[in-house]
């Protein structure tokens, strides 16, 4: 690891103005008291940086922006988290090493009995390696994650869709894809719909068109997702965002999942049954998506 890691805190004052300052990221900089640490209040984004160049960067804001609404945050300021990003990679330096970088938005509801101001920070941190998922795949097992596939519509307190700081469900279930002998874990709902995995969007190859989950059925919008369906409409292929069922996840031509950082990696196994492989269109496709 060469890059040394960066920490901005965003810090609202009383005028509404946000300072941006730079912190030590080895000592404790949030409040015990802060929503985003007693309660799990607050949402973030994750994004990969490659070259010096952040992935995506706007989709990133964006849904920043769509999460902390669904959350009744106070809008965060974009213009500011967005110079605050490239400000993390300039103090960063240069990275002549090319390793893959991440950068973390975290934006909470603030203290709890303080004055009702938002606590954000960004942090850029080295990632990866990533070669081991991208190269050799992962093996997937299916959850049930408890919810039809209208909950979004129907309940939208469940906040399904929204990146929220609430991910132990999300690492319970990978404690449980461990347990069962499997890497990652695709979430399906009770009325048997593909949802997304606990940190990456389902990409399934079927009948020749690549096919994801709309996010109307409460999935992350997936930025790496919407990436690789540019680039394959861009060579001539076909994409679709549709309800998938189960039985057709299980006979797909074949399965990716996508995630800023990982890139894609090609599910190898789906429930202990393999699935097939083209690992020279999936080490291309990682190219240009590292190249984008
Ligand atoms: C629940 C969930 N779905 C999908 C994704 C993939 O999104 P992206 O490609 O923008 O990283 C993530 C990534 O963090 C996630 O946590």
């Amino acid at each position: 690891m060469t890059v040394k890691p960066i920490l901005l805190m965003l810090r609202t004052d009383s005028s509404g103005d946000i300072e941006v300052r730079a912190a030590d990221p080895d000592v404790p900089q949030v409040s015990v008291l802060d929503f985003g640490v007693t309660r799990g209040d607050g949402v973030f984004e994750s994004i990969g940086v490659v070259g010096g160049r952040p992935q995506a960067l706007e989709p990133h804001l964006e849904r920043l922006a769509k999460s902390a609404a669904m959350l009744d945050l106070p809008e965060p300021p974009l213009d500011v988290w967005r110079s605050a990003v490239f400000q993390s990679i300039e103090l960063a330096g240069p990275d002549d090493a090319g390793e893959e970088l991440l950068v973390k938005l975290i934006y909470t509801r603030g203290i709890e009995g303080g004055d009702d101001t938002a606590t954000g920070w960004v942090h850029l941190f080295s990632s990866g390696p990533y070669d081991h998922e991208r190269e050799g795949g992962i093996s997937v097992v299916t959850l049930d994650r408890g919810y039809r596939s209208d909950v979004a519509t129907t309940s939208p307190w469940l906040l399904q869709g929204a990146k929220t700081l609430s991910y132990a469900v999300n690492k319970a279930a990978l404690r449980e894809a461990g347990r069962r002998g499997a890497d990652d874990v695709i979430f399906v709902s009770t009325d048997g719909i593909v949802l997304e995995g606990p940190n990456s969007t389902v990409i399934a190859l079927i009948d020749g068109v690549y096919v994801t989950t709309p996010s109307s059925l409460g999935v992350l919008e997936g930025t790496t997702q919407a990436a690789f369906f540019a680039d394959a409409e861009g060579r001539g292929a076909a994409t679709e965002y549709r309800s998938i069922t189960v039985d057709e996840l299980r006979a797909a031509s074949a399965l990716w999942l996508a995630s800023s950082g990982r890139q894609i990696a090609p599910v190898v196994t789906l429930d202990g049954v393999a699935v097939a492989q083209d690992p020279a269109f999936t080490s291309a496709a990682v190219g240009r998506l590292l190249a984008r």
